[in-house]
């Protein structure tokens, strides 16, 4: 396969971000793709996809399919795996894992046919060069996807390698952190401008906030990882590689005018925020994190957004978290007119108690938790 050659790939996002990583591939100039549910089909260049691997904010992974092939049992799925050219996707130095979707009639036991796999790719190698790679199932180098639905098997590889929200900077969470995907979804999704003033009031151990930097700046979301499934890969382009991730270097621009306050009422929060700054050292003069209590912030500017992912409180705490809503609701509408404001929760009783004019909502998923993203005017 050249260099120039196109190869479907699949980009991997959280429920409700499908259209945001279909405006990213667009800015990455890939304009054609297929949405479906928390799942993204494109076609691209092996330069494309390292460029989408470094820049994505809002996907998690990036998959290519490999292999397809219809199997009638075991013995049948085992011979045609032997059969694929393992060789040339990776070498005997390297470890691999398989994941597997199955959802089939003929093949029941799922974990029996991922080991078949296993067996098939192993005996390969051990037929080829008398040697074998071996697997490591917690942090392998290279990590394939078995899919099969009835008799129709796919076998994907992982292009990512760990999952793309590892950004590399977060080393500090608190019990509740908002995963990095998600972080920079509510960024997209709110509209901000990256003209204006950005504020995060109940920071956490700071993901939006860092997200929002990073967004500003233009600093790729794989700007602070060290490595990348594709590293691994026989075909890899060191020099493409380079490429990719001078052009997109290129783009960083540090001198910006505008600040990202964010703060929570917890010391520990803030010194864990600030920990994570640490690692992002570029945005060391565009973030503030401080400790002030969300309902005596004050706006600095005519215009802005506020994005928070408050508590939840569903189970405990839950009135306590009801009067937090309004009250912070209360307070925006006195003191910050003209900003918009955005709130990720799963607790829609206290949603509905923000006293702002609602102008948009979205279905999403944090974690395992159903939740709204509401966008209100203050
Ligand atoms: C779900 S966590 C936020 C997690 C954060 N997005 C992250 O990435 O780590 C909610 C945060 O709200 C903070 N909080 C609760 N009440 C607050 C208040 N009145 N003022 C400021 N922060 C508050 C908590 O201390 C907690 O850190």
């Amino acid at each position: 396969m050249s260099k120039y050659d196109k190869h479907k790939y699949i980009a991997k996002t959280l429920k409700g971000l499908e259209q945001v990583v279909k405006q990213e591939l667009i800015e990455l100039g890939i304009p054609k793709c297929r949405v479906t549910n928390r799942a993204i089909e494109f076609h691209a260049t092996k330069e494309q996809m390292y460029a989408c691997n470094y820049n994505f904010r809002t996907a998690i992974s990036i998959l290519k399919p490999m292999f397809a092939f219809t199997a009638k049992d075991e013995n049948e799925l085992y011979d045609k795996v032997k059969e694929l050219e393992w060789e040339k996707i990776f070498g005997l130095d390297k470890t691999f894992a398989i994941s597997h979707s199955v959802n089939s009639t003929v093949f029941t036991h799922s974990q029996y046919i991922s080991l078949k796999t296993k067996d098939a790719i192993v005996d390969r190698f051990r037929d080829k060069f008398n040697d074998r790679p071996n697997v490591d199932a917690k942090d392998p180098d290279i990590k394939l996807n078995l899919y099969i639905r009835g008799e129709k098997c796919q076998i994907l590889l992982d292009t990512s390698g760990d999952a793309l929200f590892k950004r590399g900077y977060r080393l500090e969470t608190n019990s509740a952190p908002l995963n990095e995907v998600m972080a920079a979804g509510l960024l997209a999704l709110s509209g901000w401008d990256k003209n204006s003033a950005l504020i995060d009031p109940m920071c956490g151990s700071g993901t939006i906030a860092i997200e929002a930097g990073m967004m500003l700046c233009n600093i790729p979301a794989g700007h602070y990882r060290t490595t990348f499934g594709f590293f691994n890969w026989e075909d890899f382009d060191q020099d493409l590689w380079k490429k990719v991730r001078n052009e997109s270097n290129a783009k960083i621009d540090l001198e910006k005018g505008i600040k990202i306050q964010a703060s929570d009422l917890a010391m520990r929060s803030v010194r864990m925020a600030q920990s994570n700054l640490r690692n992002t050292p570029e945005l060391n003069r565009i973030i503030r994190f401080k400790v002030e209590d969300a309902l005596e912030i004050q706006a600095s500017g005519s215009s802005g957004t506020i994005i928070i992912n408050p508590p939840y409180g569903e189970r405990i705490y839950k009135d306590e978290v009801a009067i937090l809503y309004q009250r912070f609701g209360e307070h925006i509408k006195k003191e910050f007119e003209g900003y918009k404001l955005g709130v990720l929760s799963s607790n829609t009783e206290a949603l509905n108690l923000i006293p702002l004019e609602k102008i948009e909502e979205f279905d999403m998923m944090n974690g395992s938790i159903d939740c709204k993203y509401q966008l209100f005017k203050a």
